[in-house]
């Protein structure tokens, strides 16, 4: 009932913005004038303006132990210069924009300082580990302006692509856009042993993309209508690890990409610019059970896919980009001959089947709602109430179901769009899309999948850490806006 009431209200309001806004395009976004200013990038010489990308570094472990890890990170203010000469208010860990990768083992026990030198409050999570309640966080453990945090936690987890990022309650899209996340990459000894490229920064390469909206200032600005809220924050610029307009030189060799679908609400399609295959050889918790080799790769917000190119096919001199309709995301400028020694092995890991005859409960999430009236079952976040409760240990189905606004399909409303329903302290694994089998890549661990209009996705979990936890759609400002709950283990 509560529902109907607001829908009513919202239609009232969508219908005046639209009003204001209906001059915005959505789908196609327009180029950015000021890409075109960025000066030639040395040691490139195919005449273009681009930038070399750039390689976040891996954060210092400051314990010597071979089983112990103590990292620090510092939450600060800052700006960059996105485009020469012009500087833009930014966050970042320990850097400008962005963070540090945290590279880990399983079975390491993780130490972190993080010091909060904001003048707003944060929160660091762990997007993607299974950790206790305690340790994720979430909006629950919030970091006071001038505060420090201390989590520690062991790795207990298969060899994966994870990120951090802020998460403080309402604020979550405006921190992460100004800079607040980075990777966290685990290694296992199965990964070590695979053969697989995995020399960071040289055949193992990290891709933070993000769309940015910026203005002809220079200044990266954020959520300046409803629109913003309705469909997310969609940009008209990509940054690749905080670049603008990224080039990578690359030999003739097999090179593995770790992407991570950064940005706060737009979903990418990948594919290359000649059409190739590639290999996606992990999904966002870990390795695929076999290569999936694929022309297109689809991320919504929040996911993670590492993937091979093999590059050797091409002569050096020779130019592809990867690219999402309507952008150009990277090119790869192949520079020099080499000769491979790395594999892409036809079994990369188990991936024991959960059965769905184990499981104790099954519960049903019905994302519904747009714009600030987004909530999952008729809720809208509230700290002080905890949604679900589930026993320690038990192994559960949990069924999200993307229900759109009745306006009816085909009106481009914010109803009208897929959401991605992330939650913590999990991976789980996809049981089925509508009744399906889902595709080969998402038959791996996943922590947050994408769910299409009308569509409804099957997933099962065991809950196997303690404490309270969050679920919620990944397009930042619709968790911003109220699409997330809170579930406890106990
Ligand atoms: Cu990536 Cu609740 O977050
Ligand atoms: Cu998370
Ligand atoms: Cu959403």
């Amino acid at each position: 009932m509560r529902n109907l009431k607001l829908s009513a209200v919202f239609i009232l309001f969508t219908v005046m913005e639209l009003a204001i806004f209906s001059g915005c395009d959505l789908d196609v976004p327009s180029t950015n004038p000021l890409s075109q200013q960025t000066p030639a990038t040395k040691g490139v010489s195919t005449g273009e303006n681009r930038n070399l990308l750039f390689i976040p570094p891996i954060l210092d472990d400051k314990d010597p132990g071979q089983s112990e890890a103590k990292f620090e990170l510092t939450v600060r203010k800052s700006s960059k210069e996105f485009f020469p000469g012009k500087k833009t208010e930014t966050y970042g860990y320990n850097m400008d924009y962005l963070g540090p990768t945290i590279r880990v083992k399983n079975g390491e026990h993780v130490n972190v300082k993080v010091i909060n030198t904001l003048t707003e409050e944060t929160t660091v999570h762990w997007h993607g580990l299974r950790v206790a309640g305690e340790m994720d966080g979430g909006p629950q453990q919030m970091i006071l302006s001038r505060n420090e945090w201390n989590p520690n936690f062991v790795i207990s987890q298969p060899a994966a692509t994870l990120w951090y990022h802020a998460h403080p309650i309402h604020k979550t899209g405006n921190q992460v856009y100004k800079g607040l996340s980075g990777l966290f990459i685990i290694d296992d000894e199965n990964s070590k042993n695979l053969n697989l490229p995995d020399d960071y920064g040289v055949n193992d390469i990290p891709l933070i993309i993000q769309d940015k909206r910026f203005d002809s200032e220079g200044t990266m600005i954020y959520k300046t209508n409803m629109m913003d809220i309705m469909q997310g924050m969609l940009g008209n610029t990509i940054l690749v690890n905080g670049i603008v307009n990224p080039v990578l030189e690359v030999g003739t060799i097999k090179t593995r990409f770790r992407i991570l679908n950064g940005a706060t609400a737009r979903t990418f399609e990948f594919r290359l610019s000649d059409g190739s295959v590639f290999y996606q050889i992990a999904s966002d918790g870990g390795l695929l059970e076999s290569p999936v080799k694929m022309n297109t790769l689809r991320l919504g917000p929040g996911e993670r896919a590492e993937v091979i190119i093999d590059f050797s096919k091409y002569s050096t001199g020779e130019v592809i980009n990867l690219q999402s309709p309507g952008f150009k995301i990277i090119d790869f400028v192949i520079t020099r001959k080499e000769n491979d020694i790395t594999t892409i092995p036809e079994k990369l890991s188990i991936v024991p089947r959960m059965e769905e005859s184990r499981t104790i409960k099954t519960r049903a999430f019905d994302l519904m709602g747009m714009g600030l009236m987004v909530n999952i079952n008729g809720k809208q976040m509230d700290m002080a109430r905890i949604d679900e409760t589930v026993n320690h240990g038990d192994t559960e189905i949990w069924i999200i179901r993307n229900v759109m606004a009745g306006m009816g399909p085909g009106m481009g409303m914010g109803g009208n769009i897929a959401h991605t329903f992330h939650y913590h302290g999990v991976q789980f694994q996809v049981l089925s899309r509508d009744g399906r089998k889902p595709p080969l890549n998402e038959q791996g661990w996943k922590d947050t999948v994408l769910v299409n209009p009308n569509e409804t996705v099957k997933v099962i979990s065991t809950f196997d850490h303690k404490g309270l936890f969050m679920y919620h759609c990944h397009i930042l400002e619709h968790e911003d806006a109220g699409m997330m709950g809170q579930f406890e283990v106990k």
